[in-house]
C-alpha cells in the first residue's frame, strides 16, 4: 500500500480520502532535518504553508510521486526541483478564495474601527470611546494589487460598501478590470490615490519587496495597507518606519517574510497595526475545500490516474 505523509494540519475530510488508498501518517511540526530523514518512506507529501519543501527534502524523497499543497501558493515548494525529479506538485487554486478575501476585508474594517485594540481595552475593564474614533470606508478609494480570484472577490464586496476601486495587475485587460468595477492604473498612481491598499499577488522574484520605502512614501498620510497575500512582498522594516513616523495611517498583515513572526518592530506598534498569524485560509469551510481538493488529486495520482499540475 502507498504511504502518504501529512506534515501540516489538514482537515479530516482530506485524511479520510487519502486513507481509502494509502497508509496516512500525520506528523506536524517536524524540523527540516526530521522531515528529510523520514521523507524517503513516502509516496506522497501533503502540506499547507508550514512545511518548506526544499531541494534537499525533494532529493531525500526517493519514492515521492506527488506533493500536494492544501492551499493556493506553492512558493514553499521548490517546484523546479520537484519537476526535475518527475514529482507532480498540485494545489487548490480556488478552495480558500472566499476565506482569504473575507480576511482581507475584515482586516480593512478592523483597521478602520480599531476593533482589536478597542476589544482589548474593554476586556481590561476600560471604557475609552475617544481613543478609538475610526474612519468610514464608504466613498473611499480601495487600491487592489492583483485582480485575480481573491482580488476580484474583494472588489465585489468593496463595491457593495460604496468604495471606489482602483486596480494594478499587469496581466489582466482593462475590459476585465472594468467588468469587475475597477479602474486599471499603474502601481504608482494606485499608491498615490488609494485610501486603502490590499495586496493579492503571488510572491515571485518580481513581487519580492514590491512595496518598499519608496512605494510607501507615495501613500497618503491617511492611507492604510493590508497584506493577506504573502510575506516578503512588503519590506517589513520600511513599513514599521512608515507607521511609526505616521507617514501612513496603518497596516494589517496576515503574512510575514519569516513565519512564525519572530522578533519584530511590528509587534511594538499600537492600534495602527494589526497582525494575524496567517489566518487568511483558516475557515472551517476553506479547510474542508482545500483538503478534499488536494487529497483527491493525491489519491488519483497514487491510483495511476493523471494529475492537474499547480
Ligand atoms: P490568482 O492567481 O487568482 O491572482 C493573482 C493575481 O496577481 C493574478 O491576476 C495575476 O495576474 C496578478 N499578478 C501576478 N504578478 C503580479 C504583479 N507583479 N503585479 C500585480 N499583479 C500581479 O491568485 P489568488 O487566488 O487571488 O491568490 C493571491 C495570493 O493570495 C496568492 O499569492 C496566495 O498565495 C495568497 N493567499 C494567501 C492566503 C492566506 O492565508 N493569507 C490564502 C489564500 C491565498
Ligand atoms: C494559501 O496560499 O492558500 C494560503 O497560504 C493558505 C494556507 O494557510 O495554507
Amino acid at each position: 500500500m502507498s504511504k502518504v505523509l501529512v506534515s501540516d494540519p489538514i482537515d479530516k475530510a482530506g485524511i479520510d480520502i487519502l486513507s481509502q488508498v494509502a497508509t496516512v501518517d500525520v506528523k506536524t511540526g517536524l524540523k527540516p532535518a526530521e522531515l528529510q530523514e523520514i521523507i524517503g518512506e513516502y509516496d506522497a507529501l501533503m502540506i499547507r504553508s508550514g512545511t518548506r519543501v526544499t531541494q534537499e527534502i525533494i532529493e531525500a524523497g526517493t519514492q515521492l510521486k506527488i506533493i500536494g499543497r492544501a492551499g493556493v501558493g506553492v512558493d514553499n515548494v521548490d517546484v523546479a526541483a520537484a519537476t526535475r525529479k518527475g514529482i507532480v506538485v498540485v494545489n487548490s487554486p480556488e478552495g480558500n478564495t472566499i476565506a482569504a478575501a473575507e480576511h482581507a476585508l475584515a482586516m480593512m474594517l478592523s483597521l478602520s474601527r480599531h476593533i482589536p485594540d478597542a476589544n482589548a481595552s474593554v476586556k481590561k475593564g476600560e471604557w475609552d470611546r475617544k481613543t478609538f474614533v475610526g474612519a468610514e470606508v464608504y466613498k473611499k478609494t480601495l487600491g487592489i494589487v492583483g485582480l485575480g480570484k481573491i482580488g476580484s472577490h474583494v472588489a465585489n464586496v468593496a463595491k457593495a460598501m460604496g468604495m471606489k476601486l482602483l486596480a494594478y495587475d499587469p496581466f489582466i485587460s482593462r475590459e476585465r478590470a472594468e467588468q469587475i468595477g475597477c479602474q486599471l492604473v499603474e502601481l504608482d498612481l494606485l499608491f498615490q490615490q488609494a485610501d486603502y491598499i490590499t495586496l493579492h499577488i503571488p510572491k515571485t522574484p518580481e513581487t519580492a519587496n514590491l512595496i518598499n520605502a519608496k512605494t510607501l512614501a507615495k501613500m497618503k498620510p491617511n492611507a492604510r495597507i493590508i497584506n493577506c497575500a504573502r510575506g516578503g512582498i512588503i519590506d517589513e522594516a520600511a513599513l514599521a518606519t512608515a507607521v511609526k513616523e505616521g507617514t501612513i495611517a496603518g497596516a494589517a498583515l496576515d503574512v510575514f517574510a519569516s513565519e512564525p513572526l519572530g522578533e519584530s518592530e511590528l509587534r511594538s506598534l499600537g492600534k495602527e497595526i494589526i497582525l494575524t498569524p496567517h489566518l487568511g485560509a483558516s475557515t472551517a469551510e476553506a479547510q474542508v475545500n482545500v483538503a478534499i481538493d488536494v487529497a483527491e488529486q493525491i489519491r488519483d495520482v497514487l491510483l495511476g490516474l493523471p494529475a492537474r499540475s499547480a
